[in-house]
């Protein structure tokens, strides 16, 4: 009997082909994209992005609101804002400003991002909504308010501490700035904390709404923030911070008529596995429900929703290829397949946190398949990738002399970057692998791709460390 072939598990385990994810022959296509063809021109360790994906998850996003403010009668508007920080590249952020995306900010050079893009013309400042969350050190203070006297009329700072509002009083403004308040949302019960340390506690916003900000002319009160670390998910703690932070919204616009956005934040997730399930457009119409109910009953306008997703706007997009450089079988079960880079550098998340992510082997579709686990190329313990979501094991097909074996961490296009640096010191020296971007022609649909950046080189590094 023949051996199954990697094909012959994927089919039988998952529904397959899916989403963005398919085969030709024995290669891997990622939206279309021969990935082994793109190795061939390009080589690996790679770094993909495939900017398309950015305009489509904002659509679907968008479609899924639209649908559930039909359903519901609801009369507020949806806002999508991109959040930042979870892939800060040029291209990105032009890819989410196509798709008229509002931006959400971390710190103070976040906003010179901003200004760059409004120096080319990629955003008008009377329009874009700039949301700057985050603990405000005074520069970063210093340099909203700068950008709000440049003309950003809709830079909204959100509260984030109580003392932050002190920063903004020696603005000398007939305009007033648009303020916003981030509750703090009590952590899951399994995390070591109670209260999230950002945001301010609960039974200090109202307190310190009247006191400081309701008779203060150069504020207006416009949104409530909250965010939930662990993402939104169609579990009882979700839906309970979730109804408190409704619950301070609704006692915040009895007081405060210029509130008008309720900020969910971001936390959308993206698949991280082929038996990945989960009903977006579901959550999206129990939010859009629940809001709807509550200040209908509350006889309250509905509020602006403004969603920050960072992973869901692109995580999609990304992918990282390497190629498999070695075979070591050490003992009886545990066969490393060794690949040309880190794991832990390049997928800070699979180390750090325990991300998985949709490992795919590129090319040997058709090869029978083994167990392995994955070897990244620095001497740190760590330095492995061994488990799925859906299962605690790696499968990849065997290796042969024929042609070698590549493989793809897929969805990878959220934050790998932000943690692990692009450029500068990585473990054991080993450097960042190139970055490759993959387009496609507005008229033609063609896929085009170029290289955004090569492979890091030892130059590049010794600088950094003083020897050049
Ligand atoms: C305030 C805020 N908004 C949005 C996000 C984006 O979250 P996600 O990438 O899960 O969508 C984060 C992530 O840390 C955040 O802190």
């Amino acid at each position: 009997m023949n051996h199954p072939t990697f094909f012959d598990l994927i089919d039988t385990t998952f529904d397959f082909p899916q989403e963005g994810i398919d085969i030709e022959g024995e290669h891997l296509l990622f939206n279309d994209i021969d990935l082994y063809e793109l190795v061939q021109t390009y080589g690996t360790p790679m770094r993909l992005f495939y900017l398309p994906k950015i305009g489509e998850q904002i659509k679907k996003a968008r479609l899924w609101f639209t649908r559930a403010f039909r359903k519901y009668a609801y009369k507020g508007d949806y806002v999508y804002s991109y959040c930042t920080k979870s892939n800060h590249f040029l291209f990105t952020l032009k890819e989410t400003l196509k798709n008229d995306a509002h931006i959400e900010v971390s710190y103070t050079y976040d906003l010179d991002i901003v200004e760059y893009l409004a120096s080319k013309g990629l955003i008008n400042p009377e329009e874009i909504i700039i949301i700057a969350n985050g603990f405000k050190p005074p520069h970063y203070a210093q340099r909203i308010k700068q950008l709000f006297k440049a003309g950003f009329k809709n830079i909204i700072p959100v509260l984030d501490h109580v003392e932050e509002l002190e920063h903004y009083m020696d603005l000398d403004t007939e305009d007033p700035l648009q303020i916003g308040i981030r509750i703090a949302a009590e952590e899951e019960p399994t995390f070591e904390f109670y209260t999230s340390r950002l945001g301010i506690r609960w039974d200090w916003i109202i307190p310190f709404y009247k006191e400081k900000i309701a008779n203060n002319k150069k504020f207006k009160l416009v949104m409530l923030h909250f965010f939930i670390n662990t993402g939104i998910r169609d579990s009882a703690y979700y839906w309970s911070e979730f109804s408190k932070a409704l619950n301070m919204y609704i006692a915040l616009r009895h007081l405060e008529p210029s509130l008008r956005y309720f900020n969910i934040g971001g936390g959308f997730p993206v698949r991280n596995s082929l038996g990945f399930k989960y009903d977006y457009e579901e959550i999206i119409d129990e939010i859009v429900s629940q809001i709807k109910t509550r200040t209908l009953a509350e006889h309250l306008p509905e509020p602006d929703i403004v969603s920050e997703f960072g992973t869901f706007t692109v995580g999609e997009s990304g992918a990282h290829i390497f190629k498999v450089i070695g075979e070591k079988i050490q003992n009886d079960t545990e066969t490393w397949y060794f690949i040309d880079n880190s794991i832990m550098t390049t997928l800070p998340d699979a180390w750090g946190m325990d991300q998985r992510f949709i490992l795919l082997p590129v090319n040997k579709w058709k090869s029978p398949y083994k167990r392995v686990n994955i070897g990244g190329l620095s001497c740190d313990a760590y330095d492995y990738y061994n488990s799925e979501v859906h299962l605690n094991n790696v499968y990849l097909p065997i290796l042969d002399k024929k042609e070698p074996l590549y493989i793809a961490f897929l969805h990878t296009g959220h934050y790998q970057d932000a943690l692990s640096g692009f450029g500068g010191i990585k473990h054991c020296l080993i450097p960042s692998p190139q970055y490759v971007v993959v387009d496609r022609d507005p008229t033609t649909g063609e896929l085009k791709h170029s290289l955004f950046a090569k492979h890091q080189d030892s130059q590049s590094m010794l600088k950094i460390l003083g020897y050049v």
